[in-house]
């Protein structure tokens, strides 16, 4: 799939969609070789590659290179990427400049985050031609401010804050929407009011889609378990088995073999 309307009928016949993060040229070939149908290359890459605490420190030129490293092996998928922290609170033309960035890095979409105070920024990418996908709920970029990394929506008013900026974003022409971390009654809510697929994560079975990290559901940083994390594998014990076996082979040396060695 690299259509971003062929979402849409998705969600018209009830078929669920899958995305996941990617961020480099190698998972990347494994993703699109995959049943997976969208590879979003997030901004969370900050946390789980480079090792920040937020997402604040996402930049535009750390986007730019993993989305290229990304689009030179992901070719069947659809690629989506975010616009990170403040690059679409500078004005327009900033913004269209970012996501025009991303675009010939490789994507064929940005995400990103809220809606109130940069709707002039959704509506100019929209009628630029670039498909913009929103982000709501638990807008990691806004954590401080959110108090961090919590529920959102619990409250009526959050919660008719979320419609309201649902149905707002779909107005300007966004093409889905990712719900992150809110009850799942605010998110089948949501979803049924809106024409545009809900890609939700921590947001419930009610949704158009779901959304995981790819290094989170691979189970490559166990400590690290939220309520709607579910592990598809547990990747980081398998990678000590491996690490230790090769440092173990090495001081009894056992490796290389000479099968693994070069003759004159
Ligand atoms: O950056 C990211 O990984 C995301 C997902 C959590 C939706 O925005």
């Amino acid at each position: 799939m690299k259509n971003v309307h062929e979402l849409k009928t998705l969600k018209q016949e009830g078929r669920k969609i899958s995305m996941i993060t990617c961020y480099d040229a190698i998972t990347g070939r494994i993703v699109d070789q995959s049943d997976v149908d969208v590879v979003l290359v997030g901004d969370s890459l900050a946390m789980v590659l480079h090792g920040f605490d937020s997402t604040i420190h996402a930049t535009e030129e750390m986007m730019v290179l993993h989305t290229a490293a990304v689009a030179r092996s992901v070719h069947k998928k659809l690629i989506v990427a975010d616009l990170p922290f403040l690059s679409f609170r500078k004005g327009v033309p900033h913004a269209l400049d970012a996501a025009a960035a991303l675009l010939r890095a490789g994507a064929h979409a940005v995400k990103l985050e809220g809606v109130r105070g940069h709707e002039d920024v959704v509506r100019a990418l929209v009628e630029s031609g670039i498909p913009v996908m929103g982000h709501l709920g638990l807008t990691p970029q806004s954590a401080l401010q959110l108090g961090g990394h919590k529920v959102q929506g619990r409250l009526q008013e959050e919660a008719t804050q979320i419609e309201a900026d649902s149905l707002l974003l779909e107005k300007l022409g966004c093409f889905a929407i990712v719900l992150e971390c809110i009850p799942s009654e605010v998110a089948r809510h949501v979803s049924s009011k809106l024409s545009i697929p809900s890609i939700g994560i921590g947001a419930g079975l009610d949704v158009d889609g779901q959304v995981l990290v790819m290094h989170d559901m691979l189970g490559l940083q166990m400590s690290f378990k939220p309520k709607f994390l579910r592990r598809f594998a547990e990747v980081e014990p398998l990678l000590l088995v491996a690490f230790n076996d090769f440092a173990r082979s090495v001081r009894e040396s056992q490796f290389p073999s000479k099968e693994e060695s070069y003759g004159a």
